[in-house]
């Protein structure tokens, strides 16, 4: 072990001790991390007998013939191997967390649609059972698309614990903070950060400050990456030493428990007799991370007209279409608007794409009102949408001096496929049944003689 190795080590170590919200920054790095000085083989992977009489076992989140870029997997050395964390499996009925295909007949998925904040429940909800599905797409069994939930979650899992076979759950919370407990290491999460939680990591969710809400992102397909910045360069937007991964921690505790398991669209639960969280070191890069949304540096015009709101992704799934996203995260948050003889908010259009919003704070510019924090949108595939009436005139006849967008935080889950909505969204959730009146007193201009109308 060199020297500078050890160091490392032991700073982990003490981290752990003292600390347990211990991050190492990067993102798809190549970490190591022990909870235990020695717990981590030195050199190789499987070493005849693993220190303190540990299992070696190797967690891959791609293809082991993945290309080398996308080759992602991480070896854990756990008090137990993961066959000892599952027993016989029963399924189990988990109503509103649904997956694609979901196709209701009786629903018009066709149209323009916004959400008020989903309420918070009176029921105790934990991170299983408060999931609300609001839109699916693709097909969870091939591994393509996409669900986007809304989660309400006010009580803890104590010995229960999960993982999710089916998908990377990229969650953006948007009240109250939860830790999760995870397989790698312990992530705290509050509005303005997001997480994610990749395929197949067993983790629980505490509630640290109730009640709490917030959007998920569940992605069937390829990880999320870092978009391809093009002639921007090599800095901006999202930065990779802004994500934060945790250090080792594991719970040694032998108590009956239940891991519940979403494999193919349904659950199952198995019963075990002592925590699963019992991966004292691990190395790779296979693991869930944090980012906090306020190190997004957005770049944007400075003269005229404005870019693709592409310009704002953060993360991007992709799909078997070269830069045709699975799902792209964008964000838009405060930034400066100088941009002259530009009508400013995002302009009136159809997309291929789908695009579910949701706002985490403040006010958006092309809806400034409607659009709360906690509310949902979806404009879906090929349905146009733009700034309502006021937006318009406002931003057609205001002075154009540099201003300041500031308390704003909304965030759009695009993906290339269209996004079909659950019973809860068209039934159960408070949609607004006159958004699309929003666009009713767009008056039409044209006469027939030039000149600015
Ligand atoms: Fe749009």
């Amino acid at each position: 072990m060199s020297e500078n190795r050890e160091i490392k080590s032991h700073t982990q170590i003490f981290k752990n001790k003292q600390n347990l919200k211990a991050y190492m920054p990067g993102f798809g790095n190549d970490f190591e991390t022990a909870a235990l000085e020695g717990a981590l083989p030195e050199g190789q992977n499987s070493p005849q007998r693993c220190n303190y009489g540990l299992y070696g076992e190797q967690l891959s989140g791609t293809a082991f013939t993945a290309p080398q870029a996308q080759n992602e997997r991480t070896w854990c050395y756990r008090i137990r191997p993961s066959v000892k964390h599952a027993n016989r499996y029963e399924k189990i009925q988990n109503p509103y967390w649904i997956s694609a295909p979901n196709i209701d007949q009786d629903i018009v998925s066709l149209g323009q649609y916004r959400w008020d904040p989903v309420p918070h429940s009176d029921l105790s909800l934990n991170w299983i059972n408060g999931m609300r599905t609001m839109t699916t797409a693709g097909d969870v069994n091939t591994q393509v698309g996409m669900a986007a939930h809304i989660y309400l979650v006010n009580t803890s899992m104590i010995d229960d614990y999960f993982y999710s076979a089916d998908s990377e759950l990229l969650v953006v919370p948007q009240e109250g903070s939860l830790r999760f407990h995870t397989e790698l290491g312990i992530i705290d999460l509050e509005p303005k950060e997001i997480g994610i939680l990749p395929r197949g990591l067993l983790y629980r969710v505490e509630v640290t400050n109730g009640p709490c809400r917030g959007f998920v992102c569940e992605n069937y397909g390829q990880k999320f990456e870092m978009p391809n910045r093009g002639p921007i360069g090599a800095n901006c937007l999202a930065n990779r030493r802004d994500f934060k991964t945790p250090v080792a921690a594991f719970e040694d505790r032998e108590t009956p428990s239940t891991v519940t398991i979403k494999w193919c669209g349904q659950f199952h639960k198995t019963k075990i007799e002592h925590s699963p969280l019992d991966v004292v070191a691990w190395h790779g890069n296979y693991a869930p991370c944090k980012y906090n949304l306020k190190n997004f540096c957005p770049v944007g015009s400075i003269l005229f007209d404005h870019p693709d709101p592409s310009i704002y992704t953060v993360l991007s799934a992709p799909s078997g279409i070269l830069g045709t996203a699975n799902i792209d995260f964008v964000l838009f948050r405060e930034r400066w608007q100088v941009a002259e003889n530009t009508f400013r908010p995002p302009w009136y259009h159809k997309n291929v794409m789908s695009e579910l919003m949701g706002n985490i704070y403040g006010q958006y510019e092309a809806k400034p009102e409607g659009f709360v924090p906690g509310g949902t949108s979806l404009h879906n595939m090929m349905l146009p949408h733009g700034p309502d009436n006021d937006a318009f005139e406002r931003a057609s006849n205001s002075e154009l001096k540099p201003t300041k967008m500031e308390n704003t935080m909304s965030f759009m889950f695009e993906t290339r496929f269209p996004q079909h909505l659950t019973n809860f969204a068209a039934k159960l959730a408070p949609l607004q049944d006159n958004y699309i009146d929003c666009w009713q007193d767009i008056k039409k201009k044209f006469d027939g003689t030039p000149g600015l109308k």
